[in-house]
């Protein structure tokens, strides 16, 4: 892992494979929550067709915390930075869940930054009272009891049966991760989704070409709810990745990178 550091001090900790092949476009991926850069790492072939750029977000993994509020602007400008520290002129962004909630602020707010946009197990809409008051209460839980039993809780909810039945490494290394993620991020990450903006409205407006993956046994993010998101978007390709939970990407990297590649080309 690299680390550099913005403007106001706080390092950014991040994992960069750079493509030999000419004029290849970067990617810049956006973990979900409370995960880090290591749910990615099934994307690692992709290197042979674009440049990736992995960090751990603000506050995860080896990444500094933000200073202030946790919102999903303020990482999108956070990334923004940070593709201007590392000189990378534009990128196509890659953000599974909370990642896509801060891509639609990244893609609102630095535009002129954005090659592309790749949607994975996310939506546009804001959450309803309910959804935002039960935020609170795990914020409280984490704060005074650890991040062990959301540990528990996320395996059970993150993957598919096939995932589970076969792939256990997997479930055990995100459970891992989430344990290992300060409770404090983890608290501040689920009241700065908690006041998220509501995009639903405005797809319409994004003049973007987007790859909107699902998985078709997500149970947070069902496939169903983001193919009709996808069809609000201008130019937009929906791919469902069968026998894939909530993270797509790394329960079958060998579908969702074929998926990129052929969207990339
Ligand atoms: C994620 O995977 O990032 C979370 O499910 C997002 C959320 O809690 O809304």
């Amino acid at each position: 892992m690299k680390s550099i550091q913005l403007s106001d001090g706080r390092s950014i900790s991040f994992l960069h494979q750079i493509c030999e092949k000419e004029n290849a476009p970067t990617i810049l991926f956006a973990h979900g929550f409370p995960l880090d850069h290591s749910m990615w790492l099934g994307q690692m072939p992709l290197k042979e067709h674009a440049s990736l750029l992995i960090p751990d977000l603000p506050g995860f993994g080896k990444s500094d915390p933000v200073t202030g509020q946790f919102s999903m602007r303020g990482i999108a400008d956070d990334l923004a930075e940070f593709l201007k520290v590392m000189d990378i002129p534009k990128a196509v962004f890659c953000g599974l869940s909370m990642g896509g909630y801060i891509g639609w602020e990244f893609a609102k707010n630095h535009n002129e930054l954005l090659a592309g946009l790749i949607c994975c197990n996310s939506r546009a809409t804001a959450d309803d009272e309910l959804t935002a008051r039960a935020r609170e209460v795990a914020a409280v839980q984490v704060i005074n009891g650890g991040t062990d039993s959301l540990a528990v809780t996320m395996k059970e909810k993150l993957f598919s049966t096939h995932t589970k039945s076969e792939n256990t490494e997997l479930l055990e290394s995100v459970a891992g991760v989430i344990r290992n993620t300060r409770a404090e991020t983890v608290a501040a990450a689920q009241r700065g989704m908690a006041i998220r903006h509501d995009f639903s409205k405005e797809l319409s407006e994004f003049c973007v070409r987007t790859l909107v993956v699902a998985g078709t046994e997500d149970v947070i993010t069902p496939s169903d709810e983001m193919q009709e998101m996808s069809f609000l978007l201008e130019q937009s390709t929906f791919v469902a990745i069968s026998e894939a939970g909530h993270l797509s990407p790394a329960e079958h990297p060998e579908v969702f990178n074929h998926a990129v590649v052929h969207w990339l080309s």
